[in-house]
């Protein structure tokens, strides 16, 4: 599954005809269109100067949570981690911001541009513990891509 995608994301990015948020959006759509378990996903970027997140394109419901502070919830701490984090159960976090109850569990992969942590890419799953390896991996792709065109 993830291997078929990947040619698709690079197509998708290098697709100059479409703006670079545009891009990002239809990268999000292939995403929760092909893997069952990805139920949102959206790209979060930091907000110029400022210590927070800032939602950017995103497939799915829409959030409330569209300025995360650094160090708050999931994404806030990846913000300051510059770690991967995921979460087979999210109501087992204490530091941990709900969008919609239907979700479970969630994975957060850091972007990083020329070494510097400046976004993250967030999947949120209605299924539990369904993360692997494999969505790291795969989700540290797409974020390698999406940095090239930024
Ligand atoms: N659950 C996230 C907030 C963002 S929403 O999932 C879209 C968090 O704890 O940071």
């Amino acid at each position: 599954m993830f291997a078929d995608l990947k040619p698709q994301i690079s197509r998708i990015l290098n697709n100059q005809k479409f703006a670079i948020n545009a891009r990002l959006k239809q990268v999000c759509d292939l995403l929760k269109e092909n893997i069952p378990h990805y139920d949102w996903d959206g790209f979060y970027f930091k907000n110029d100067d400022k210590e927070e997140l800032k939602l950017g394109p995103y497939t799915g419901n829409p959030t409330d949570h569209s300025i995360i502070p650094f160090g708050k919830g999931i994404c806030g701490q990846v913000a300051l981690s510059n770690q991967n984090f995921v979460v087979p159960d999210v109501q087992a976090q204490d530091n941990y911001i709900a969008c919609s109850i239907t979700v479970k569990s969630e994975i957060v992969i850091p972007l990083f541009l020329n070494g510097k942590n400046i976004g993250q890419i967030d999947i949120d799953s209605n299924t539990p513990d369904p993360f692997t390896e494999a969505d790291e991996r795969f989700l540290e792709f797409v974020n390698q891509k999406v940095a090239q065109i930024l």
